[in-house]
């Protein structure tokens, strides 16, 4: 079957927070104002991490088939739900869990403020690696707790862990949960089984609970291997909570569906009283179906989607050597988003914004929002059809000719 990614299909009406938006100022306006000016002014969006590609068809049709129904009750998985998720972990990453292990909460962002509220008091510490994902920082300030971070190194245009300062910083008695991002947003590294090992037994000697961040894990290109953290041993096993979705593999991130696996039955009973506490019970009906249409019948859809957006890549790496060698790309071995060091540009946050938001008309991540660490980068997402990535950094090169001008 073949699938095409070419094609740009509006998202005009679908309540995307990606392309229905408003500016003011050049700031996003949140809010309840969807659409008022659908991509106002052809300005691009690359920044929030979802795909502009449809779901794979088995997905769409068991939706379709779904709504047609027409009731739609309070709902829960059934066993064929479980056993998808169980034999798409066998199959992907080598893995095996049981049933019982398995959380289904609305989301990662949502559990990892759950995970936050409850393992971490009031002051205490949970560690990050920054730059990373920035709504971790909200999930562990808002709910009472601080964020320390142990920096990722940038060195020779890669990225690499600082285990020294993790052990100094794992050993502080305050520093209760560690936040692994794997694979790393924005930077695009995939852990190797090694530093995962070294990562997880700092945080196993100093008794700081691991939350493995997976979301991104089917998102591996190639010649890269993926490991899950819980597959090192049994004892990291014991002490982490993998978070794993269909929301990034194939585009359902508003189907609010995700995975927690949990092995240890007192970490999963703590995390599964704060669900009911927020009275978060069942499930969207609609993720149930998505989900196990997804991981049952979406491997060649999300082997071609892979395919396409490393094409993109590559695409990218050639346009940005050719044309802006000012930016410099680091590469990544999975996600589909890429991490662009625009430092040789000499500019501010601001200036930046102003050249790629003002000039360009494309709305990036900019490297700020990922901690201080991530000053002067941007994060492109690259997820889109390749007529627009193609404009995107048509663009840039206009803009920025025009500035040395
Ligand atoms: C590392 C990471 N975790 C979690 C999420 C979002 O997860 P969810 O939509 O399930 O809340 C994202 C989305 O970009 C992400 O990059």
């Amino acid at each position: 079957m073949t699938f095409n990614f070419d094609e740009e299909v509006s998202r005009r009406g679908t309540h995307s927070i990606k392309w229905e938006f408003l500016l003011e100022d050049k700031q996003y306006i949140y809010g309840d104002h969807a659409d008022p000016k659908y991509g106002a002014d052809r300005i691009l969006p690359m920044w929030i991490a979802d795909m502009d590609f449809p779901s794979p068809p088995a997905v769409i049709e068991a939706l379709e088939s779904r709504a047609r129904h027409g009731i739609f009750g309070y709902s829960r998985p059934a066993d064929s739900y479980f056993e998808a998720v169980i034999n798409w972990v066998a199959r992907r990453y080598g893995r095996t869990i049981e049933r019982d292990w398995i959380v289904m909460t609305p989301g990662v962002v949502p559990t990892v403020n759950m995970l936050v509220q409850t393992f971490v008091a009031p002051g205490e510490k949970v560690l990050v690696q920054r730059p990373v994902y920035y709504p971790f920082f909200d999930a562990i300030k808002n709910n009472g707790g601080a964020v320390v971070s142990n920096s990722l190194r940038y060195e020779n245009g890669r990225y690499c862990m600082d285990f020294d300062d993790l052990a100094r910083k794992a050993a502080d008695p305050a520093v209760k949960m560690a936040i692994l991002c794997s694979p790393h947003n924005p930077i695009g590294r995939v852990w190797t089984a090694e530093e995962l090992t070294r990562f997880g037994q700092i945080c196993l000697e100093n008794d700081v609970l691991v939350v493995s961040d997976e979301v991104h894990c089917d998102l591996i290109y190639e010649g890269q291997i993926f490991t899950t953290f819980a597959n090192i041993s049994d004892e990291f096993a014991q002490k982490s909570i993998v978070c794993t979705a269909p929301s990034k593999t194939f585009n359902l991130a508003g189907l609010k569906t995700s995975n927690i696996i949990i092995p240890d039955k007192g970490i999963r009973d703590k995390l599964t009283a704060t669900i009911q506490r927020a009275g978060l019970l069942g499930a969207n009906a609609f993720g149930i179906v998505a989900t196990e249409a997804a991981y049952n019948h979406g491997e060649a859809w999300l082997a071609a989607a892979l395919a396409y957006i490393q094409a993109n890549y590559r695409f990218m790496v050639d346009y940005l050597a050719e044309h802006l060698p000012q930016l410099k790309l680091i590469p990544p071995e999975g996600t589909y988003l890429v991490w662009v060091d625009c430092r040789e540009l000499g500019l501010d946050a601001a200036a930046r914004k102003e050249l790629f938001m003002g000039q360009a008309k494309l709305f990036l991540d900019e490297g700020e929002l990922f901690g201080p660490e991530g000053a002067g980068f941007e994060r492109f997402n690259i997820a889109c059809p390749h007529s627009i990535l193609a404009e995107a950094l048509g663009r840039i090169r206009t803009a920025v000719t025009m500035r040395e001008r």
